[in-house]
């Protein structure tokens, strides 16, 4: 996730597409760059590794001048952050200047290609070869060489061109990657999203797949695949900038958890080959390597660490290796059995969390390998892994993680069945039943989130509690786990999850009447167990709230309150029934008038020991 913005018209553009990108920070935030064309011979552009602040210094010191131009903030994929790979991406002679948001996932191919023709490329990014794919197909007119090109890629990408030798255009394009065109007074602009441009206009146009933009002048045309012309309908935009940056939501957290889809289409979709084979880029893994590890540990903290259990369910059952779970601050003080044949698996979403970095290290220096699981590229986690998996979720800006887990949860189950298909312990068939399955998870997420109204009414029973528990069998303690660390951070309210089995053990104790007990049940071994724990609670008073597959009445008829969510395998559940928790988290925070993306007490990224 990368944000652009483009401008041409009279103004100085280098304003308008500056205060255009602080408003797309949200979209990635580790380099930042703009181009700008002017009548001179080439492009002037500057563009620095750091936040916007950083490149704003450098246009202080050397400003840019001119009425057309691009410009980007990025959210590393490919290539760690670094000047170099910041955007805008020039060709050699600086006359061109493109910016993308997306993956061209071909880029390789298309790499290759340029080298073997005398390309040289200054950057690691898939983006620099669309601008030297465009310089090759350039005889005269920018438009044609923009097509040329984009008929080459596979992927997602939203692509933002100026060239030097047409001040007075700006070409633009959108295959899956959001673009947005705002019409002001006798200027455009080009944009990732709304609230980049409504300082300037409330008139945009949504543009669909294929659909190129062309501004000559002051004349724009929204063109198809095929070159015509397209009749656009202009949409006037009410929201205010604040409700924007968030996507129309109140709360980063409720559109992180509408992500999710999306995240869950990311992480998947972009690994698979033609054949729908998973190629995990950066994990060098061969059959061989894992074949000599005798020991699999996956280290984490908090959330991160409870999609590492749901990680060890996968792993076992899949590719038959056992594996066991610890959080980092523990992990790192326990003197752990790690030898060159041990695989130590991290996740974090920030790749930047103390404890865990100094887990890893530990585990390196005993000789094992370490395999990342993060969503920052280029972060200190990433760096110091062997191999890495990227989530690609983008940006997560509430604290509270919900799109970051389930992107985590998908890497696992992408890991486990590589792992697995290559030492030989799924099928072929059952191999691609479960990417199915994977990918199958999307519109289901979808589904349980037009439930939200009534998941809502559910939370604002719960809202006056002092305390809730959780209740979870196997798999389904790991969401438990979740759920209520989700429900603590932002309610402060007392919750605790609980193996339902324990029950009788100790924490039957705590329950009274009225206590909420929220119970996952989506396992069908462990339907029946769940069932006479849901009866044991209500026996001493409990609000039972079930979480369950559609079509599960006997749940249905024990407890008060039913959470219906679509069915899938149930090695996969997790990824369905954690929705519906984040839901009650954030409606229990707001009733109690909490600030749900902020919560006292916790940062977002924890540096520290
Ligand atoms: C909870 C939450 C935290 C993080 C934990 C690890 O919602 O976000 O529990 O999961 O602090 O952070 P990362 O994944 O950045 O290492």
């Amino acid at each position: 996730m990368c944000g652009i913005v483009g401008y041409i018209g009279k103004k100085q553009a280098v304003e308008m597409i500056m205060d255009g990108l602080a408003k797309l920070e949200y979209r990635g935030y580790d380099s930042a760059g703009v181009a700008i064309v002017n009548g001179e011979s080439v492009v002037n552009f500057a563009k620095k590794q750091g936040r916007l602040s950083k490149l704003e210094e450098v246009l202080e010191e050397s400003p840019i001048q001119g009425c057309t131009g691009v410009g980007h903030t990025r959210w590393a994929t490919h290539g760690a952050p670094s000047d170099a790979n910041s955007h805008p991406h020039l060709n050699t002679t600086k006359t061109l200047a493109v910016v993308h948001n997306g993956i061209i996932e071909n880029y390789m191919e298309i790499k290759e290609m340029l080298l073997e023709e005398g390309y040289t490329f200054q950057s690691e990014t898939d983006t620099e070869v669309a601008v030297h794919l465009i310089d090759k197909f350039y005889e005269g007119d920018l438009l044609e060489a923009v097509y040329k090109a984009v008929a080459c890629f596979r992927g997602a990408y939203a692509l933002g061109v100026v060239s030097a030798e047409h001040p007075d255009e700006l070409v633009a394009v959108r295959k899956e990657s959001p673009l947005i065109v705002g019409l002001g007074e006798g200027e455009y602009f080009i944009a990732s999203d709304v609230p980049a441009i409504l300082k300037y206009t409330r008139d945009v146009y949504y543009l669909e797949n294929d659909e190129v933009v062309y501004v000559k002048g002051d004349k724009i045309t929204i063109l198809d695949a095929t070159g015509q012309p397209v009749n656009k309908q202009v949409v006037r935009v009410e929201w205010d900038i604040e409700a924007a940056s968030k996507g129309g939501f109140e709360h980063f957290m409720m559109k992180e958890i509408y992500d999710q889809p999306q995240a869950i289409r990311d992480t998947l979709l972009r690994r698979l080959d033609n054949n729908r084979m998973i190629h995990l880029d950066d994990i060098k893994l061969t059959k061989e390597d894992l074949e000599a590890i005798t020991k699999m540990y996956v280290v984490a903290c908090g959330t991160a660490s409870h999609a590492g259990l749901v990680g060890k369910y996968a792993i076992e059952k899949l590719a038959k290796i056992p594996v066991e779970v610890d959080i980092a601050s523990e992990f790192r003080y326990s003197d752990p059995f790690i030898d060159e044949h041990t695989l130590l698996i991290v996740v974090s979403q920030s790749g930047e969390t103390a404890d865990t970095l100094a887990a890893m290290k530990l585990a390196k220096s005993k000789g094992a390998r370490v395999l990342a699981i993060t969503n920052v590229v280029g972060s200190s986690v990433a760096r110091e892994a062997h191999d890495v998996f990227y989530t690609w979720a983008g940006p997560e800006i509430a604290v509270a993680s919900t799109k970051a887990y389930t992107a985590q949860m998908i890497a696992f189950y992408m890991i486990a069945l590589d792992f697995a298909y290559k030492k030989g312990t799924v099928t072929l068939e059952r191999y691609h039943e479960l990417i199915d399955r994977i990918e199958a998870l999307a519109p289901l997420v979808e589904k349980i989130l037009e439930n939200k109204e009534a998941i809502k009414t559910i939370a604002e029973d719960i809202k006056d509690t002092s305390s809730a528990f959780y209740l979870g069998r196997g798999i389904d303690y790991t969401t438990a786990r979740e759920a209520a660390l989700k429900l603590k951070e932002i309610s402060y309210l007392y919750t605790e999850a609980f193996a339902a089995g324990e029950l009788k053990h100790g924490p039957i104790a705590l329950i009274d009447q009225g206590t909420p007990v929220l119970c996952v049940v989506t396992q069908k071994a462990l339907e029946e167990k769940m069932i006479s724990n849901i009866k044991e609670v209500k026996a001493r008073g409990a609000f039972v709230i079930a979480v369950t597959k559609e079509g599960h009445s006997e749940v249905g008829k024990v407890a008060d309150d039913i959470i219906y969510i679509p069915e899938t395998e149930d090695l996969l559940m997790p990824v369905l029934s954690v929705i519906p928790t984040q839901l009650i988290a954030y409606y229990v925070s707001i009733a109690r008038g909490n600030d749900v993306d902020k919560p006292r007490n916790l940062a977002k990224s924890v540096t520290v020991e």
